[in-house]
């Protein structure tokens, strides 16, 4: 009811929201036929006019930014330069919507003289992937209307072949003319040259330059291609060269040039499929040895009892279910739940729940234990070894679980409980026979207990995780090379070098008996979903977008809106055929490929995973029918042979992102046979992914069938199937073989979809708000990195950071009347010796001392950089905090990716997880900030280079051993994060100051206020 009543106005405001835009187009084409009669020069002169109306436009608020750069250059005081900052800051935003207003002035001209520009190349010919194609494009009124919502900023849903490759260029062109620089995000290599070989010519035709980003490319082949107007590439390639760009040792190895406007082609495989994966950069790490190969022998031990003791159960109950006394069904009923939670994976109990009856009687049974927060649940748990919660895909070690590790081990069962820190802490404390350093000692211990037992304990479930929830051949795979790698749940494609986290992989290593890698550390991270936000304006496209369009809103707040076809669509969508098993559906499949195949009708056959394809693929060879198998591993040849995929009689495998954004032509008496029949063998956890793949057939008007074949053994049925389907069926009472087909059916499977949509977007919500902490601290991090990048000259900031410094030196010392200790950590850590006799120290006071202390330091600063050079100086500074920053960040990461870790362990009682993380993040970062101040300040004071070069070498030193992951890893070239050895050679004291984030940083507590406006509100 509510949803349809939704539906109603994001219906009537979608349509609402396209009729407002036909007057524009009108514009465009009045535009567009004054153009016709221009000669080509005279086209092209229309660019150089556009331009100079942009830049006039904006000539003044331009001057201003500039002149204020400038002066950043040499201004040395460190307020001043916040005010600069500040002013630039609101500059630039003046200018992009000064820019908007211009562009959006111009609009209708330009797209016409994109179409005009369209008109002018039919029947010209060049090379586009390695073939020869001929021009025959002039965009549709729809399409128009299409690139004007990219412009606005927003998400253009157009079904598949609709021709968005084409629509993009009309705001790609027009916001190019602004010159700073746009870019078309896409999901492979092959698409990126495809597209940016296509649609060049129309660019080039006016003289804008355009560029593609290949993975295969060197940094200063990257530079000239970020250069360009027009940038094509892959969200990963983008998404890297960012992160190395703030990792780089100079300004000269950057390669990108800001974060203007971008296009992302098929956004929602983009913005949430791959959203939840974060990109990452990482280097080893040297840490203590692991203890997964030390552990596996029992936790396989534990594994075993487990999976016997639920073969015991499961046969138990199926005796049980032969009776018809009530007592019997309900004990049955436990035993089905108790197996479920032991080991849901078991066969015999997966075949007994695919009958309606039994799964419906485990439901039950469930929900009757989960009652009042599951108080019931531990009854069914205390006789397993672990309690598996499927569908949070955690693992719970129990009484009797404990009890089993310990056996034959030296330590007891205590061994694998984790310490309440709590209550423990607070027993020491209120021990009254303790002194206190034996209190110090004791809660010393007591840490160590707590990081010893928490390393056993995630060990112990990472290992059983990967011994019930991961299996061989679905998760992953064991490679020819003795390596784990991972299967895409998406895309069903190997992940070449991509790990799990958490010590997840090792775990799974150890189970395979392969060797147990080193763990990495991460140098630099962020994800998807905040690399896109960084950019001023951002649009996408996509041919399914409507049904996460509220996460698009909430998290991108990026609109979608959902344009008509340019023909209607005629493609017929049947409803679901459900079979009780999966053998059951797979044989009705390879039926109905026989038949289609007889009808010389071509069929496109959708998998969810590798594994179902080449099920289907060994079935059909059986056959003996002939057929291509897709798995999105190599998208050029693989989008050749999806282009032919509309051939009389043609038979294609494919899994869901296979050659998508390929266009499937029909071949030549095929529209007289129907068309280009979809048949989908399981239904996927997002109904987005199923419209995509019914998409694939009735582009233009085409003609064509979608059908789905799906069974009660599939996991989104298993899972979370509605009782109503298990009754329906079990009511009709069906043969073997058969199957139901309804349209309510239809509709219940999409109700179980739409379940675990909200479900995943609830968890993706969730890890951005831990990505949010991390994503606020990066931002002050890489500001402050950038400034150093960009030669400021930083002296004024590290007075700063002396005075802090300073002053808590004082506040430590003075009270105590400590002369000498203060005079002793002066010298130790600024090279500053600081006489004072005790009757000056006391007429002095405290404040006194502390102004003494920093005139001489910033006498004796000052002195250095007399000897050294005033440039020599400016470059030891930037030295000093690009190297801090690096070394500290990176701690830093590690020490987040700790608490995240560890955070999920800790039982926290009421408390949200979320909550503590922010506030331990808070304190983490607080500490990082001191530390770095400090760190800079000795270096600074303390370093004498040798000879200049010193300074130099470090950015010539080759990257060693970083990585990334998400893709394979790349070649750096020169840009380097952290050659070794080139640590600063002091190593400061850890000395506590108060946090100083600069007051319009955003607060590291991840709240995202200004700084000034929370936690630094009382500075
Ligand atoms: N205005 C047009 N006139 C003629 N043909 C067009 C026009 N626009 C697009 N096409 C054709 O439509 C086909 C599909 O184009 P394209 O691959 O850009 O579609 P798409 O919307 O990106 O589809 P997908 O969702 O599969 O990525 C291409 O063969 C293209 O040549
Ligand atoms: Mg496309």
């Amino acid at each position: 009811m509510l949803s349809s009543l939704l539906k109603k106005i994001f219906g009537d405001k979608n349509e609402k929201a396209v009729k407002e835009l036909w007057p524009i187009v009108d514009q465009i084409n009045q535009e567009y036929e004054k153009l016709k009669n221009l000669s080509d020069d005279e086209l092209k002169n229309k660019t150089v006019e556009f331009k100079a109306r942009i830049s006039e436009a904006t000539k003044e608020i331009t001057e201003q930014i500039n002149e204020l750069k400038t002066r950043l250059q040499t201004e040395k005081d460190a307020e001043q330069r916040h005010e600069i900052h500040d002013q630039i800051e609101e500059l630039e935003k003046e200018l992009t919507d000064k820019y908007e207003e211009v562009l959006d002035e111009i609009l209708p001209e330009a797209f016409a003289v994109v179409k005009d520009t369209c008109r002018r190349l039919v029947g010209k010919s060049w090379e586009v992937a390695g073939s020869k194609i001929t021009w025959d494009m002039i965009p549709y009124d729809v399409q128009l209307i299409g690139g004007i919502v990219l412009h606005q900023g927003k998400i253009a849903e157009m079904a598949t072949g609709e021709g968005k490759t084409l629509v993009a260029t009309l705001p790609l062109y027009l916001n190019a003319l602004t010159g700073r620089g746009v870019h078309l995000v896409t999901v492979n290599d092959y698409l990126a040259k495809r597209d940016s070989e296509w649609m060049g010519e129309i660019f080039r035709f006016h003289g804008l330059t355009v560029g593609c980003i290949l993975n295969t490319m060197d940094p200063e082949d990257r530079i000239k291609q970020y250069n360009c107007d027009i940038t094509y590439g892959t969200n990963n390639e983008f998404g890297f060269d960012y992160l190395r760009d703030n990792m780089a040792s100079s300004k000269e190895y950057c390669v990108q040039r800001g974060h203007n406007f971008a296009i992302v082609d098929e956004v929602d495989s983009v913005l949430i499929d791959e959203a939840r994966t974060p990109l990452i950069i990482s280097g080893p790490v040297d840490k203590a040895e692991h203890k997964f190969d030390e552990m596996k022998p029992r936790v396989e031990r534990l594994f075993r009892k487990q999976a016997n003791y639920v073969a015991s159960i499961v046969k138990e109950a199926e005796q049980l279910l032969q009776s018809n006394d009530p007592k019997d069904r309900e004990k049955a009923g436990i035993l089905l739940l108790r197996a479920h939670r032991g080991f849901p994976k078991n066969k015999s109990l997966m075949k007994l729940l695919a009958e309606p009856e039994y799964k419906k009687l485990l439901q039950q049974t469930e929900l009757e234990f989960l009652r009042e927060n599951s108080k019931r649940m531990p009854e069914i748990d205390e006789e397993l070894y672990y309690a598996i919660e499927e569908r949070q895909n955690q693992i719970d070690l129990t009484e009797k679980g404990r009890e089993e590790l310990a056996v034959g081990s030296k330590e007891g069962k205590d061994f694998f409980v984790i310490p309440d820190l709590g209550t423990e802490i607070s027993k020491i404390e209120n021990d009254q026979s303790l002194s206190l350093e034996d209190k110090i000692k004791k809660k010393d211990e007591l840490y160590h207990l707590y990081s010893e037992r928490s390393d056993v304990i995630h060990t112990i479930n990472q290992l059983l995780k990967a011994y019930t929830l991961f299996e061989k051949d679905d998760e992953y795979v064991v490679t020819e090379d003795g390596k784990i790698a991972i299967v895409d749940e998406f895309t069903g494609r190997i992940l070449p070098g991509r790990r799990y986290s958490d010590g997840l992989h090792q775990a799974i290593e150890a189970k395979e008996n392969v060797k147990v890698e080193r763990d990495t550390q991460t140098l630099a991270t962020i994800t998807l979903q905040n690399y896109f936000r960084l950019y001023k304006k951002l649009a996408g496209m996509t041919g399914t977008a409507e049904t996460e369009e509220g996460e698009f809103y909430e998290i991108y707040k990026l609109e979608v809106v959902v344009i008509p076809t340019n023909k209607p669509v005629a493609r017929i969508d049947e409803d679901d055929a459900i079979y009780r098993t999966k053998r059951e559906k797979y044989n009705a499949i390879i039926e109905k490929i026989k038949e289609l195949k007889e009808q010389r009708r071509p069929v496109l056959v959708g998998t969810t995973s590798v594994e179902v394809s080449e099920t289907i693929s060994r079935m059909l060879k059986r056959q003996g029918i002939q057929h291509n198998v897709l798995n999105a591993k190599q998208h050029q040849r693989e989008a050749e042979i999806v282009a032919f995929a509309g051939q009389p009689g043609a038979v294609t495998i494919a899994t869901n992102m296979a050659g998508r954004g390929t266009d499937i032509k029909l071949g030549v008496g095929v529209r007289e046979v129907g068309g280009l029949y979809i048949l989908g063998t399981e239904r996927h956890e997002a109904r987005r992914i199923d419209r995509q793949l019914r998409g694939r057939a009735g582009r233009q008007g085409d003609p064509g069938t979608s059908k789905f074949f799906i069974s009660l053994e599939d996991d989104l049925m298993r899972l979370f199937g509605s009782d109503r389907i298990t009754n329906v069926m079990s009511k009709v009472g069906m043969e073997e073989g058969e199957a139901i087909q309804h349209p309510l059916i239809t509709k219940s499977v999409e109700r179980a979809q739409k379940k675990v949509e909200e479900n995943n977007f609830a968890i993706r919500k969730r890890l951005l708000e831990y990505d949010n902490v991390m994503n606020q601290q990066r931002e002050v991090i890489y500001a402050r990195r950038k400034q150093a990048l960009e030669g400021e000259r930083l002296k004024g900031e590290i007075f700063d950071y002396l005075e802090d410094f300073i002053d808590t030196l004082v506040k430590k010392h003075y009270e105590n009347g400590e002369i000498e200790k203060l005079r002793e950590e002066l010298l130790q850590n600024l090279l500053v010796d600081f006489k004072i006799d005790p009757d000056t120290w006391e007429k002095l006071g405290e404040d006194g001392v502390k102004n003494e202390i920093l005139k001489a330091a910033k006498e004796f600063y000052d002195r250095k950089e007399e000897m050294l050079g005033s440039d020599l100086m400016a470059r030891l500074e930037q030295y000093a905090v690009l190297n801090v920053i690096d070394n500290k960040w990176r701690d830093h990461l590690r020490e987040m990716d700790d608490l995240k870790e560890g955070i999920g362990l800790r039982a926290y009682g009421q408390k949200d997880p979320l909550l503590e993380y922010k506030a331990e993040a808070y304190n983490l970062f607080i500490n990082l900030l001191d530390e770095l101040r400090n760190e800079v300040v000795t270096f600074c004071f303390k370093f004498w280079p040798q000879a200049p070069v010193e300074v130099q070498s470090r950015r010539t030193a080759p990257a060693t051993r970083i990585q990334t992951i998400k893709d394979s890893a790349d070649n750096l070239g020169l840009r380097t994060s952290q050659p070794e050895g080139s640590q600063p050679h002091v190593k400061a004291k850890p000395v506590r100051v108060e946090p100083k984030v600069g007051r319009n940083d955003p607060c590291p507590c991840g709240s995202g206020k200004k700084y000034k406006n929370c936690h630094g509100r009382n500075e």
